[in-house]
């Protein structure tokens, strides 16, 4: 009798402590929403899009603060601070991702895939949605994948095949290992650089050349400083928007329900734009006059993709056999 009498009052403290935590039914929501790029870019416009849509949704009882080019916090940083609680929204590169959950590097096996119907076979389905079931462990939910593009090089020299990057130093985005791998493989050196501050390290020559998707490459007005641009896309950028897992989990359900259907629509406008800004703002840097675009022939392009074949194998190594690694190989036909 006296343990159950015990285990009432247990249950009724829990309660206690779950209902006190929740956010109540009328308090008003904030978020903070962090990134790194330029207002301009699909992420950077796709939040302010978010942004909007949520306080339209929510009749302002949800507001949304961004911090776009990385104001708040800075690649890795913005991870632990989404960890912390101190953001609530954040959208890395996939890739930084790998750091807490290993499995995410897959997005940066060069070469992977062929086009964005390939990209969103996996994204939005099973290995997409199992990728994210990692997160909540690490305290993360994910709540959608948004394109940037598929990355270029640039450097003050013509790039047309891998011999042309030897020894050269090549900026990469920070904290991603296949983006080392990937520069490496081309016998190149691969410096770690913010988004940010890219432009300076290629104006001062601190780096020869850098990698990026045409998106942020106009964006970082980054055509002053690289006479030369290659379309090698040799490997895939894209973002996974995700929340502070507490934070979800306190939100009373019209929160929740408002912010996934903001999200559904913000994300098909990221996507859109991706492919939109991507051809608009290649043509925007032709015009430029400063910038050469070379797209590459099949002979040429083909030799990218076989100096990152050992890559490619060493990454998949790397990554080990988890069931979304094979469904995602199966939906893009690769072969580790
Ligand atoms: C980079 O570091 O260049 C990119 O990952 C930045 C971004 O978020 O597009």
């Amino acid at each position: 009798m006296e343990k159950i009498m015990l285990k009432k009052i247990l249950f009724f403290l829990l309660c206690l402590v779950v209902t006190s935590n929740a956010i109540a039914e009328d308090e008003p929501i904030r978020l903070k929403f962090s990134h790194v790029v330029s207002n301009d870019t699909p992420k950077g416009r796709a939040a302010d899009f978010f942004k909007d849509r949520v306080h339209d949704l929510t009749n302002g009882r949800i507001e949304i603060e961004i911090y776009p080019e990385g104001k708040l916090y800075k690649d890795k940083d913005e991870i632990e601070a989404l960890q912390r609680g101190d953001v609530q929204i954040i959208a890395p590169a996939l890739g930084k991702l790998g750091a807490i959950v290993p499995e995410f590097g897959v997005f940066d096996i060069p070469y992977l895939f062929d086009n964005y119907i390939k990209v969103h076979e996996v994204a939005n389905g099973s290995p997409g949605r199992q990728l994210f079931g990692k997160l909540e462990s690490k305290g993360m939910r994910g709540l959608a994948y948004w394109d940037s593009g598929f990355k270029v090089l640039s450097a003050n020299f013509s790039i047309k095949t891998p011999a042309d990057l030897k020894g050269k130093k090549i900026r990469i985005q920070p904290a991603i290992v296949g983006s080392e791998l990937q520069i490496k493989g081309l016998q190149a050196v691969p410096i770690a650089i913010p988004v940010a501050e890219q432009y300076q390290a290629l104006q001062k020559g601190t780096v020869d050349g850098a990698e990026n998707p045409i998106v942020n490459f106009y964006t970082q007005n980054l055509y002053e400083v690289q006479k030369h641009l290659t379309l090698t896309e040799h490997g895939f950028l894209g973002y996974a928007v995700i929340i502070n897992k507490d934070f979800w989990d306190k939100l009373p359900d019209w929160a929740r329900s408002a912010l996934t259907k903001a999200m559904a629509n913000a994300t098909d406008y990221a996507n859109n734009l991706a492919r939109n800004h991507a051809k608009e703002y290649l043509l925007k840097i032709t015009q430029t006059g400063k910038t050469e675009v070379n797209v590459l022939i099949p002979e040429e392009r083909e030799s990218f993709k076989k100096a990152l074949v050992p890559v490619q194998k060493e990454m998949a190594q790397r990554l080990g056999t988890d069931e979304a690694l094979k469904a995602i190989y199966q939906t893009t036909g690769f072969t580790p």
